[in-house]
């Protein structure tokens, strides 16, 4: 069903945004694009849920549609073991780059014949695709030297044809697969300077330590990007233009008031915006009433979720997170700490940088605040 359907709820969240789910980043786009076409490496930075992903899609898809590039991608989520790795790089080196290049399957299949250990290739009957296998039981050398070769094809397989980008989302979790395989990632990598390395991962702390700490092989090896909120004058228009669609409206205050509460969170405004939708009946006009009874709903959908960080939450950090949610803390003074009962100037600072670690908080012009969109709300809820 088109999701323009009038009864289909127009908002999505969860997966990635795509094509008419997708709004504004135009310079972020442009910019990403320009960037993969010179073959800069580039890591994005970006709290939990703020688009990366979809950002990168949606790059990378316009670029391929435009015939001029072509991309590789590796979701290191759900990826325990260099096998695993070399599965799934298999999987996309054959689908998304040994496949145009050279359209006929068994030229395509033919590329991965010259590996260490010698991939198990299944059809799926269904739908026709392929998959590799990589034995466990592998040595060590094996399976080094298999990853390596798979990590050099995409640009051999290009080469005089066309530009190549690798793009690792979840790229924290290499340092879970394997510590070494920073130094041999980035060994290949740096004699690819015609590749476009694209890097975005979703824990922070992890990602500065593999692309800011000196010590490590992947510091200052890719241009760093922050991906932000979406403004929410931008943002406006999109969900005006998402009840349209569907035959229904938003008044001007409501929407106002869902991009206060959510201040263009990608992620939270889509879901506060699903869930206001459904107060609405065809025809009709969702205004600020809905709107609470919205907020309500998504708090009563996440409420599982905010409990478990609270139960999981120290005494001392629970203060800290009743503090923020009441207002974001610009200076930790003297005078704020006495006032909110927050204990000393050290237990606050440890307390919100555990708290930033868990990306729970983080830090912006405004000062500290609490990064997941609603947890503020429920907590003020939970003190009333
Ligand atoms: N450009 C956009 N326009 C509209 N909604 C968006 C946009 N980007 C992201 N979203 C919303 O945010 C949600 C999360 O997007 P995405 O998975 O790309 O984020 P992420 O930063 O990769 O998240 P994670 O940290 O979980 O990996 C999407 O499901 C969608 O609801
Ligand atoms: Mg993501």
């Amino acid at each position: 069903m088109p999701v323009s359907a009038p009864d289909a709820n127009p908002f999505r969240y969860g997966d990635l945004a795509l094509d008419d789910a997708f709004t504004d980043r135009a310079d972020e786009l442009r910019e990403l694009k320009s960037d993969i076409l010179s073959g800069q490496n580039v890591v994005i930075f970006a709290p939990r849920r703020y688009g990366k992903s979809s950002l990168v899609w949606k790059a990378t898809q316009e670029l391929i549609a435009a015939d001029q590039v072509l991309v590789a991608q590796v979701d290191l989520m759900a990826t325990p073991s260099k096998e695993k790795l070399a599965e799934k790089l298999a999987r996309s080196i054959y689908e998304d780059i040994a496949t145009p290049v050279f359209r006929v399957r068994e030229r395509a299949v033919a590329v991965f014949r010259g590996l260490r250990i010698a991939p198990r290739i299944t059809l799926d009957p269904d739908d026709g695709s392929l998959s590799f296998g990589f034995e466990a039981s592998s040595r060590r050398e094996d399976i080094d030297a298999t990853l390596e070769r798979l990590l050099e094809l995409p640009a051999q397989l290009a080469a005089g044809r066309k530009r190549v980008a690798l793009v690792f989302d979840e790229f924290q979790e290499i340092l879970a697969i394997d510590p070494g395989l920073t130094p041999l990632m980035r060994s290949i990598f740096q004699s690819q300077a015609e590749v476009a390395h694209v890097y975005l991962g979703s824990k922070r702390s992890m990602m500065e330590r593999i692309f800011s700490d000196a010590n490590e092989p992947f510091w200052r090896s890719a241009k760093r990007t922050e991906l932000g909120l979406i403004d929410p004058p931008l943002f406006a228009p999109f969900i005006a233009g998402r009840f349209r669609v569907t035959g229904r409206a938003i008044d001007a205050e409501a929407l106002a008031a869902v991009l206060v509460i959510t201040q263009g969170h990608p992620y939270g405004t889509q879901e506060l915006c699903y869930y206001l939708w459904q107060e609405v009946a065809a025809g009709g006009t969702a205004g600020l009433d809905d709107l609470d009874r919205a907020v309500t709903r998504v708090l009563r959908s996440e409420n599982a979720h905010f409990s478990r960080i609270w139960e999981k939450s120290a005494s001392g950090h629970r203060l800290v997170l009743q503090a923020l949610a009441a207002a974001p803390l610009r200076q930790i003074t003297e005078e704020k700490r006495r006032e909110l009962n927050l204990g000393g100037d050290a237990t606050v600072r440890k307390a919100l940088r555990a708290l930033s670690d868990d990306e729970l908080v983080l830090r912006d012009a405004g000062g500290y605040r609490i990064a997941e969109p609603f947890l503020a709300e429920w907590i003020r809820r939970q003190q009333s």
